[in-house]
This record gives C-alpha cells, structure tokens and sequence, in this order.
C-alpha cells in the first residue's frame, strides 16, 4: 500500500484537466505534474531535430539526448527541455498536430511512464494525462476520468490559443485537432485512453471550476484523513 497519495486526472484532449489538477494541488499542497506536457516536449525535440520516428535506432538515440524536469511556480507545471523553458512553444499547434503519433510510440511511452512512476514514488501529487490511472498509477487512491461536449472543448482551446496572441488557428483547425487527437488516443495499441474501472466520471460541459474543485476535493479528503 503506497504511504503517499496520488490523484490521477485522465480525460480527452482540452477538458481541463490541468485546470482541476493545478487547482486541486494548489489547494492540497500537493505537487502538480502534467504528464502531457513531457510527450509534447518530446515532440518539440522530435521535430527540431527531425527525428524519424519510424526508425528504432533514431527514437532510442534521440530519447537518450533527452532530458525533462519541471520546475513548479505558482502551480503551473514548468518543463523543462534539456534545460530549456519550452512551456509555451509545446502547446502551439506544430506540436499538437504531431504529439498524437510520438506519443503512441512504444520507446516513447515507456520511457515516459518509467520517469512519472519516479516523480510520484514518495511524495503526494496529482498527475494528469490519458494513462495515470490505467498504467502509471494503477493503485492510485483517487481516479477522475474526465469529458466534456467536443464543441465546448475546442472553444476552451481556440480561446486559450487566441489569448496568447495567436492569430492563425481557426476554431474549425481546433475543433479538427480534438477529434484526432481523441481518436488517435483511444485507438492506439500502447495504453489508450480508457476509463479505469475505478475511475470517477466527471463531466464538466456544464460545471464551473469551483464546482468541479469542490467535487474532487470531496473524494480526495477521506484519504488525507487517514493518511
Ligand atoms: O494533455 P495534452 O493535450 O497536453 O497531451 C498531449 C498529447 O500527449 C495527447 O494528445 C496525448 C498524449 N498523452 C498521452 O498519450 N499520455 C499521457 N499520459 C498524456 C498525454
């Protein structure tokens, strides 16, 4: 039985589960890790270096040349590539359209999830991403396995991409990247995106953040209690 607590948030592409994982961590005091934010650094670096990712050798040369830390400020989960800030570069749309196909690959993923299973070894995070429940942290205390109306996604991700000064992506190139992305994560051979039995539903078309807050620390308090 593991002495720490681990949250595992998974969900489809831009439900917020960053959003609630940051919130809970700030409100528990625990660490923050954002699980997507490694497979997109990874893909940063795949594609500066041009990476062929159909190449064996190439991909496990490349992971080698590859290092990720995280530095925590104010609760946003920072990373780090080889020692450089690529938080915002990893989230525009070069590495979107391409995250899906690096991080279905087998080398990949098991490099990433040797990394996670390290970080949440002995102190108390929560973690979000598309297999923290079903393979990172299969005995996490607390699942959430979140949704959302597709509609109301790529509008969250349009909005956020418009408001750090993009003026390029439409909301249909969104809209289009969501529903890959959501196909491509739950059709993939290595760990898909799929509920754990154990993991709680929460759908947040329609809930504010406060609201979806309150319903998680609600599930996560019984195990502070007793830790
Ligand atoms: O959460 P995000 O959108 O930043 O994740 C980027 C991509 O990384 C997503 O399309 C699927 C992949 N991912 C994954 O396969 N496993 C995780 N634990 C987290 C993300």
């Amino acid at each position: 039985m593991r002495k720490n607590i681990v949250v595992a948030i998974d969900g489809y592409s831009s439900c917020g589960k960053s959003t609630l994982a940051k919130a809970l961590a700030k409100k528990l005091g625990f660490i923050y890790i954002d699980s997507g934010a490694m497979y997109r650094a990874v893909t940063l670096y795949f594609i500066r270096n041009e990476v062929d990712i159909t190449n064996e050798a190439d991909v496990k040369d490349a992971l080698q040349h590859i290092e990720l830390n995280f530095h925590s400020r104010d609760y946003e989960s920072h990373i780090l590539l080889n020692g450089e800030e690529v938080f915002e570069e990893i989230r525009q749309m070069p590495v979107s359209e391409s995250v899906s196909e690096v991080s279905a690959h087998k080398m990949v993923r098991h490099d990433m999830v040797k990394q996670q299973q390290r970080m949440g070894k002995s102190k108390n995070i929560v973690m979000d991403g598309r297999d923290i429940g079903t393979a990172v942290f299969e005995d996490a205390q607390v699942k959430f396995f979140m949704t959302a109306d597709p509609k109301i996604r790529a509008e969250r991700r349009f909005n956020e991409l418009v408001s750090k000064g993009d003026t390029v992506t439409t909301l249909e190139e969104v809209f289009e990247n969501l529903a890959h992305r959501d196909y491509a994560d739950t059709t993939r051979v290595e760990s898909p995106l799929t509920r754990a039995e154990d993991a709680i539903i929460l759908d947040n078309t329609e809930l504010t953040e406060q609201e979806q807050l309150n319903f998680a620390l609600e599930r996560v308090e019984p195990f502070l209690e007793s830790s």
